[in-house]
């Protein structure tokens, strides 16, 4: 029985699980490194150590320092844990859109949660590395972990994940298979890998389909903490330090729904429960495993637990909601069998950028035109609009109105115009939930599939459906 003098000692040695279920039928043994099984819940747990231990080598964190950190969570609960116990005040700044779970556990663990919104590009003074990089000019012995450029993030792998994947599996790995946030975890793991075996290992990275790293167009995706997302106002791209792309052989592109979908089958078939980083991960190890043959053998990652998602890919009702999960066979149609009796229901959706003048939004809109989408930016994205980047609606008929006597300046931006938002609905939802989504004030609801806004459908087409 292993008995440990400190939790500190409890990060890393994680077991590898062979995915039984998800790989029948497959030739090649496929194994799942169970890294919500440090002490923090995730693979996160080995940067931050790193990254603490190397800071205090380096004289930058010192006895009643603060350690401070820009992080979708997981990250901040390694630093938290560890910080606490080496005597440090932890300071997080989260996203506002990171899962409430998160936040709850950063503070358990005794992190003070600064939350900053993720609406503004990199270089708005009021962008969470922006507020975060503020906090450690004002506090005294502050410093900044940067998980993003902080070398002793990938050596941590390096030193640690890569090592233990090369001794679980005997030298036999052949393929190892990574999601890619920081980029930290497939720098590390990869190059080492890649090392121990003259270069015959292959490292795969799965990517969120929109995300840039593997070509997608940039739009937001529903997979948190990896991929690169890039806002339309950002004015200069610039990728992580931690990822070492030259190590990466090539990547998997996979959409959210076969994510998410994939995370659900971890947990059910397999008694894994990890999040949707995970289910990306284990969704591209899959495809990568049916192209091997009986020697080989795969190692996917699984950097954290399923337990900070109940409320959102756990939940049918939320999956439902985004238009992940379909409902064809029910006794009522579903919203999208509605729209698709009414030809041309994809022209409905209409979008103008943020930054557009009052007067050009409602310029020229035919009178059918119930709502109008407020997007980021007017680019198209190739992709589709994801529902995350509608910042609001406006109402061109009263808009135009307002403008025509007078009450609204043309020129003031449309972003000051916003109407209450639209409800969403699933197109995978039956019509009288989505009739119950859209309580009593609302003319129309946003139509989601895949998370992706599609079109809008009306309070008289869903009333008239459920007559
Ligand atoms: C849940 C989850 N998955 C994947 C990653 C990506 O790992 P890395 O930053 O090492 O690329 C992270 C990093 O924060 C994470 O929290």
């Amino acid at each position: 029985m292993t008995v440990h003098e400190s939790v500190l000692d409890a990060i890393g040695e994680t077991p590898l699980f062979r995915l039984t279920q998800l790989g029948r039928g497959i030739v090649t043994p496929l194994y799942a490194k169970a890294e919500f099984l440090n002490i923090g819940g995730s693979v996160k747990d080995r940067a931050a150590l790193s990254m603490v231990l190397q800071a205090e080598r380096d004289g930058l964190l010192r006895p009643g320092g603060t350690i401070v950190e820009a992080t979708s969570g997981n990250t901040g609960i390694g630093l938290a844990i560890i910080g606490r116990q080496r005597g440090y005040r932890v300071i997080v700044g989260v996203s506002d859109r990171s899962a409430r779970e998160k936040v709850d556990i950063l503070r358990a663990y005794g992190a003070e949660v600064v939350l900053a919104p993720t609406r503004f590009a990199k270089q708005h003074p009021d962008h969470l590395f922006n507020v975060v990089r503020r906090l450690v000019d004002e506090i005294p012995g502050a410093w900044l972990a940067n998980q993003y450029d902080n070398p002793a993030n990938p050596a941590a792998h390096l030193r640690t994940t890569g090592p233990e994947i090369w001794r679980q599996t005997g030298g036999r790995v052949t393929h190892f298979v990574a999601g890619v946030g920081t980029g930290g975890t497939i720098s590390g793991t990869g190059e080492f890998l890649r090392g121990a075996s003259g270069g015959t290992v292959t490292v795969v990275g799965a990517d969120p389909e929109t995300s840039v790293y593997s070509g997608g167009d940039g739009s937001a995706y529903y997979v948190e903490s990896i991929g690169h997302f890039l806002h339309p106002d950002t004015a200069e791209d610039v990728w992580p330090q931690s990822y070492h792309r030259d190590v990466v052989d090539r990547f998997e592109r996979i959409p959210d729904r076969e994510s998410l979908l994939t995370a659900r089958r971890l947990a059910s078939e397999e008694g894994l429960l990890a999040g949707p980083s995970s289910g990306a991960a284990a969704a591209a190890a899959l495809r990568v495993a049916r192209t091997l043959g009986p020697d080989d053998l795969v190692v996917v990652l699984l950097p954290d637990s399923g337990r900070s998602y109940l409320s959102t890919v756990f939940s049918d009702d939320w999956l439902r909601r985004w238009g992940f999960l379909e409902d064809p066979d029910g006794a009522e149609p579903t919203v999208r069998q509605l729209l698709d009796r009414s030809p041309g229901w994809a022209d409905r959706l209409v979008t103008v950028s943020s930054r557009a003048s009052a007067g050009a939004a409602v310029d020229g809109l035919p009178g059918s035109v119930v709502a109008v989408a407020v997007v980021l930016a007017r680019a198209e994205r190739r992709h589709g609009l994801s529902a995350t980047e509608i910042l609001g609606w406006i109402e061109p008929a009263a808009l135009g109105a307002a403008i025509a006597a007078g009450r609204i300046r043309p020129d003031s931006p449309v972003s000051d115009h916003l109407v209450d938002p639209l409800p969403a609905v699933g197109g995978g939802q039956p019509v009288s939930a989505a009739r119950a989504a859209l309580g009593p004030r609302h003319a129309a609801a946003v139509v989601l599939r895949d998370g992706r806004a599609i079109s809008l459908v009306t309070r008289e087409e869903l009333d008239a459906a459920i007559r």
